[in-house]
């Protein structure tokens, strides 16, 4: 169950960094969001879970080039960075993360979750 930093409110702490493996992802879901996490050489990525082509929750099995994400499915590729495609087209929504210790925090748009 996600829980909110104290330190800092718009951050939800999702998960410990030792569930994901390097080079590979993980799907979590916070409230409404589909949230597929990555590490690479040590640093986590958060981006939207759900690949635009067939809107399937699959990003997270994809393989991991350089800082991108190959689409396991039909091989559409998504920088980690930015979300976007080669080529500057759009791609995946992609989220501020940050560790407090090995917790993995990430920064989700308020408006799914404020009430
Ligand atoms: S579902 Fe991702 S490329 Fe087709």
């Amino acid at each position: 169950m996600p829980s909110r930093s104290n330190k800092s409110e718009e951050y939800i702490k999702v998960c410990k960094q030792e569930d994901i493996p390097e080079r590979g992802g993980i799907e979590i879901m916070v409230y409404d969001y589909e949230i597929a996490l990555f590490r690479v050489e040590g640093k986590i990525y958060a981006i939207n879970n759900l690949c635009p082509h067939h809107h399937s929750p699959i990003l997270h099995e994809g393989f991991i080039e350089q800082c991108a994400v190959v689409c396991p499915a039909h091989g559409w590729k998504f920088s980690l960075k930015t979300g976007k495609q080669p080529g500057n087209k759009a791609g995946v929504s992609t989220y501020p993360v940050k560790c407090e210790g090995d917790d993995v925090l990430v920064s989700l748009p308020k408006a799914k979750y404020s009430f």
